[in-house]
């Protein structure tokens, strides 16, 4: 075939790589379920943990276990690398061989205890290198995944900030076909060892691209508040040609359900932001919709993501961290159906560059 009548999906935009179990967002109908259940039925009724065992093996049952099986080594302080670097060493750590060497239920083993580890790498870095760590048997009284992470980190666990926690994670724990989970399967389909995938998709998913930054709807958040009059506010941000960070999606054509989700967690929670919030995302909608009658611009999940994680007192730079301690659950749910798959992924690229010619010609 001529190479000019090759098609360059570029992004891969459109692209449909794989069939799969596992969820992909109902983009029309602004719903996401998980193997079939809907998230916001799953949110303040199961935990995180059997949300956990839902994605992978398609049954709460056993879900993730609770307790590290591994001292922690917690090495820079920084979440976000001592996660990723954590993760990369465990194979040789623990003596994980190759995907193409395991039996599922190696691999889904191996899975839950690299992903209950990686929150607790979280937690521990996210405590900082100055700090004591917290005695084992304070962080052992946990009776969720979540609680445990907050012992871990602070010492102890408002149960508030546990139900903040716990929302936050299940909504973001899976959400279909996007970077991080594709190079996760990328890296799966090699036959790489498993937590060599989880490794790779931190590191993708550290970028402010997909990572996201909700930090920017705190900010947002309080110009209104000093200003008190939040139709105001977005009428001059929108005239001044800005975006409202928060509102619209690349996938999305109604109302991201995670949002949905985590405005009604924020509401539970007694967040001191959400009349603040309120105001914003209805001053924004209508304003949005009256200046893009075409185009359906909804809430998406950073807005009400960063009510909730701040209201559980989670600082902005963790943010990204709190979204890997999520996505852990989608992307071993991922890894394990590439493995099933068996199948490299290999694709191709349209070559543009110049035509044949001698090493002469290269100066
Ligand atoms: N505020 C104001 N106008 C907007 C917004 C917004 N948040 N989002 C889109 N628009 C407008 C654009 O200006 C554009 O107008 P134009 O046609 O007159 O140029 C039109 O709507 C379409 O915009 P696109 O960028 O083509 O929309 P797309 O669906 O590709 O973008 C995106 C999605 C990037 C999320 C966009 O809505 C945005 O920038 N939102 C703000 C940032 C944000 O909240 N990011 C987090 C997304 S959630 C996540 O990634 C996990």
């Amino acid at each position: 075939m001529s190479t000019d009548t090759i098609e360059v999906k570029s992004g891969l935009e459109g692209v449909v790589a794989f069939a799969s179990e596992i969820a992909e967002p109902d983009k029309d109908g602004g719903a996401l379920r998980y193997r079939g259940v809907d998230i916001e039925d799953l949110v303040g009724q199961v935990p995180y943990e059997k949300v956990w065992g839902l994605l992978v093996d398609g049954s709460f049952d056993p879900g993730l276990p609770p307790a590290e099986p591994h001292p922690l080594t917690v090495r820079s302080g920084d979440p976000r690398v001592d996660v990723q670097s954590a993760l990369a060493m465990l194979a040789p750590e623990w003596g994980i061989p190759p995907l193409l060497d395991l039996t599922d239920e190696e691999a889904r083993d191996a899975l839950a205890r690299a992903s209950v580890l990686a929150l607790s790498f979280v937690a521990q870095s996210a405590r900082g290198l100055g700090k004591p760590w917290v005695p084992q048997a304070d962080v052992d009284q946990a009776t969720s995944i979540p609680e445990r992470f907050l012992i871990r980190w602070r010492g102890e666990a408002n149960p508030d900030h546990v139900k903040a926690i716990d929302a936050y994670w299940i909504s973001a724990a899976e959400h279909g076909m996007n970077a991080s989970t594709f190079t996760a399967r990328v890296v799966a389909s090699t036959g790489a060892d498993p937590v060599a995938a989880l490794s790779s998709a931190v590191g993708a998913l550290s970028g402010p691209l997909h990572g996201g930054a909700p930090s920017r709807v705190l900010k947002m958040l309080d110009e209104v508040e000093a200003r008190g009059d939040a139709d105001a506010w977005v009428k001059d941000a929108l005239d001044a040609g800005e975006r409202l960070m928060g509102f619209g999606h690349r996938v999305y054509r109604a109302e991201d359900p995670r949002a949905r989700v985590l405005r009604r967690t924020a509401k539970e929670i007694g967040s001191t932001r959400f009349e603040v919030a309120e105001a914003l995302e209805r001053a924004a909608l209508a304003e949005l919709r009256a200046r893009k009658p075409d185009r359906v611009l909804a809430t998406n999940v950073e807005f009400w993501s960063a009510v909730v994680l701040d209201t559980a007192e989670v600082p902005a730079d963790l943010f990204t961290s709190m979204f890997t301690c999520a996505r852990v659950a989608g992307w071993s749910a991922h890894i394990l159906e590439q493995k099933r798959e068996a199948k490299l992924i290999r694709p191709s690229a349209k070559y543009v560059g110049p035509g044949p010619r001698s090493v002469a010609d290269v100066s």
